[in-house]
């Protein structure tokens, strides 16, 4: 079985396509609602949060762990994964959505073409210029920028922090009231930094308002989020690494921290279909 951690609901957005692209297998979802949001808490606190969803996950029989989370995979999965990792669970895994994307954008052309890129946009070099919208404590910890130069050094990557949309997208918020505000952060980013060739939408929540920012970004513009990016990496890693990959018959449990009532009640506009979670025990 395998686990995915998001602080919320925004990781459904990921599991929606994780469960698309990979029928067969089993997964474990937890969401940290009761927590939640990450976007507005300490590094510290972020870090310790996500440690602790991940040893529930372990628990529940979930070697390989993926953080569906930005902001919780840009605070700590390095760390944990070079720290924590090796000494506490030596034979688990966790991975995040960060370098999926990374690599969708710089690096092999079969992860590049699902991405909706050719190989020759990840020949680019120097030419590409990659921006990348998050909430302010993603673009922050600079992850985005880290991880890029670690393997693409020639590309210029500029951030945009979105402090109120994740917020927004959680509360239900119309697009008529979140429109001004994409339209504001794309247009801080156009003053700023020109116009990008490709656009990471680097929080989990945005896929629900991609068509605002499609609508906002001049058309040349590509527009990247993180599902497909994400389904297709890990198909590549359980390729590499079936010892992962499930005996049980595909199914998903949604587990949370939070009231599982209203959480299966805002589910389906993540996810795209009624779920229903259970607390997590
Ligand atoms: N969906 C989370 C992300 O991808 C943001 C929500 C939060 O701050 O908890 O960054």
């Amino acid at each position: 079985m395998i686990g995915v951690f998001d602080s919320g609901s925004g990781g459904l957005t990921v599991m929606r396509a994780l469960e698309q692209a990979l029928p067969m297998e089993s997964f474990t979802y937890l969401g940290d609602h009761g927590n939640a949001p990450y976007g507005n808490r300490s590094p510290a606190d972020i870090y310790d949060l996500t440690l602790r969803g991940i040893e529930r996950l372990f628990g529940l029989g979930c070697p390989l762990v993926i953080i569906a989370c930005n902001t919780a995979a840009a605070t700590g999965l390095r760390q944990l994964q070079q720290t924590w990792l090796p000494h506490a669970y030596p034979q688990n895994r966790v991975i995040g959505v960060i370098v999926p994307m990374i690599e969708a954008i710089t690096g092999m052309p079969w992860e590049t073409n699902v991405a909706g890129l050719s190989p020759a946009d990840a020949d680019a070099g120097p030419a590409l210029h990659v921006a990348v919208f998050a909430t302010r404590h993603t673009v922050n910890t600079g992850a985005y920028v880290t991880e890029i130069a670690k393997r693409a050094p020639a590309l210029r990557v500029s951030q945009q922090a979105c402090p109120e949309l994740a917020r927004m997208i959680d509360e239900g918020a119309s697009d008529d009231d979140i429109r001004p505000f994409v339209q504001g952060y794309v247009e801080e980013l156009l003053a700023a930094h020109g116009v990008p060739d490709v656009c990471i939408l680097g929080c989990t929540h945005y896929p629900l308002i991609e068509h605002l920012f499609r609508a906002a970004l001049p058309s040349e513009v590509r527009l990247l989020t993180q599902g497909d990016v994400t389904a297709t990496s890990l198909r590549r890693y359980l390729a590499r690494h079936p010892r992962f990959s499930s005996t049980a018959p595909a199914a998903t449990t949604y587990l949370t921290t939070g009231d599982p009532q209203h959480v299966s009640q805002v589910a389906g506009r993540f996810h795209g279909r009624i779920v229903q979670f259970q607390k997590v025990a």
